[in-house]
């Protein structure tokens, strides 16, 4: 039985991919002329297969810190492969997940001494919720306005904004957010004693690259502490040296019950997740012999991720790559804040490391302000898909807007990232800002993506 979408040709690979796995996903890509074949990534850069080099400044939303495809992390998974070792027996204890615990909880220090492993930072976040509530023996969960935690329903539960959850509910009950940075909301919520647990990211990455007050995320784990729920970060982004620190708990002092990590902690190859807590935390789930499988995962511990794991953590050790994002983070945040200082429409250009945010706003000028608000009210995403077209089709540089904030543009290269590629965007996102700046070309090509969009909604 064919469909009108089966019957389409010619089939390319993204053809494929639309008839079985996502339409609207490939439609999207090809509107925003981002749909290109990549064949080979390397370190910060991705060869398609037309012939274009693309600098990659979005990381897959901070996944490849050690680059793409590092030669060690690949090596060390061959080796893996080749030594035909246990993978997934589920009836042993595996080494290679203690050694990697070891290392993590090394790295992290504090009191965080026990890691639980995932495969993806959701997986991480529903074993944090289910943590704390069996070490509290409380319920509820707090988390702050505009998180991304992810999309499985507890990290989801999470999440304040609608467009994540409109369909999806009932979501999980008794969770709260509130504003990110307000220690009186949060005091206010604390002090009902209901909550087991405050998450937060301590940047919040897809909300903005909203970086908190020195001193909020310490305030708030005295606060946690006083009322006795667990403070828990989401490094998911953070963590890994994307800051410049192994974790950014590190920047702001705190010590945290539990951590969630991913992304980048396999190099960009495996999927993967941990969960990092104290002994307390982890012995109120396995607490006896009977529960000993309390909490599990059938990809949880295999081989291949914890091997990844240990590559990548060798290779971010060994290269340096946390004081490499914090001397190229310094770097790039001022050649981008010199660089775009006279255009009106950048508000901020902001940062830790190699997470960066650049804050857009509304132009002043009447001839910038009309066209501006005409587009935004097709699509508040609409000024920034813009900048991200143009910069990877005119430029070849990959960026994303913030999944929360529309008005942000995510930089977030490789920490492998080359000082002449950081060059190289400057001038590529200075020109494009140019074109914003004159009515004219960069407008009437967001009417022609207006229209594009909705002949093909
Ligand atoms: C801060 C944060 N937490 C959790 C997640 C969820 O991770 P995953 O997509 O691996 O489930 C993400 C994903 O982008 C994230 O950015």
């Amino acid at each position: 039985m064919g469909t009108a979408v089966e019957t389409a040709q010619p089939v390319r690979g993204s053809n494929l991919y639309a008839q079985r796995v996502n339409p609207q996903w490939v439609r999207l890509l090809d509107l925003l002329e981002m749909n290109v074949r990549y064949e080979r990534c390397v370190g910060a850069e991705l060869f398609t297969a037309d012939g274009r080099r693309i600098v990659d400044f979005l990381s897959g939303y901070c996944v490849h810190n050690v680059g793409h495809n590092h030669p060690d992390v690949v090596r060390a998974l061959q080796g893996e492969l080749a030594r035909s070792g246990p993978a997934m027996i589920q009836t042993h204890a595996a080494d290679l997940a203690g050694e990697l615990a070891g290392k993590l909880c090394a790295g992290a220090g504090g009191r965080l001494s026990k890691a639980f492993f995932a495969s993806s930072g959701s997986e991480g976040v529903e074993a944090a919720i289910k943590f704390a509530r069996a070490h509290t023996r409380r319920s509820g969960i707090l988390a702050a306005e505009h998180a991304f935690h992810g999309l499985t329903c507890g990290a989801l539960s999470l999440m304040s904004d609608a467009f994540w959850r409109e369909g999806f509910g009932p979501l999980m009950p008794e969770t709260a957010v509130v504003p990110f940075g307000s220690m009186e909301a949060l005091e206010a919520e604390l002090k009902r004693k209901r909550f087991a647990a405050f998450i937060v990211e301590p940047i919040q990455s897809e909300a903005g690259v909203r970086i908190p007050a020195r001193d909020y995320l310490r305030s708030a784990e005295a606060l946690c502490r006083r009322y006795g729920t667990l403070f828990v970060l989401d490094e998911v982004q953070t963590g890994m040296y994307r800051t410049g620190t192994f974790l950014a708990a590190h920047q702001f002092a705190v010590n945290p019950d539990m951590v969630v990590l991913a992304k980048a902690l396999s190099g960009g190859l495996v999927p993967v997740g941990a969960v990092l807590m104290s002994d307390e935390v982890c012995e109120s789930v396995y607490s006896s012999l009977p529960r000993a499988l309390l909490h599990t995962s059938t990809f949880s511990e295999n081989s291949l991720a914890m091997r990844a794991g240990l590559a990548t953590l060798a290779v971010l050790e060994r290269e340096s790559l946390g004081q490499r994002a914090l001397k190229a983070g310094d770097y790039l945040r001022e050649q981008l804040t010199t660089a775009l200082a006279k255009f009106e429409m950048v508000k901020e250009v902001r940062g830790m490391g190699l997470l960066m945010g650049i804050e857009f706003q509304a132009p002043k000028q009447l001839r910038l302000r009309v066209p501006y608000e005409a587009f935004g009210t097709i699509h508040a995403g609409m000024f920034g898909q813009i900048l991200v077209m143009r910069l990877f089709r005119d430029f070849g540089f990959l960026t994303q807007v913030c999944g929360n904030n529309f008005m942000v543009l995510k930089v977030a290269p490789p920490l492998v990232v080359e000082r002449g590629q950081m060059d190289a965007f400057v001038v590529a996102l200075r020109n494009v800002i140019q074109l914003a700046n004159s009515p004219g070309a960069f407008w009437s090509e967001a009417l022609g993506l207006a229209r594009r969009a909705f002949r093909a909604h």
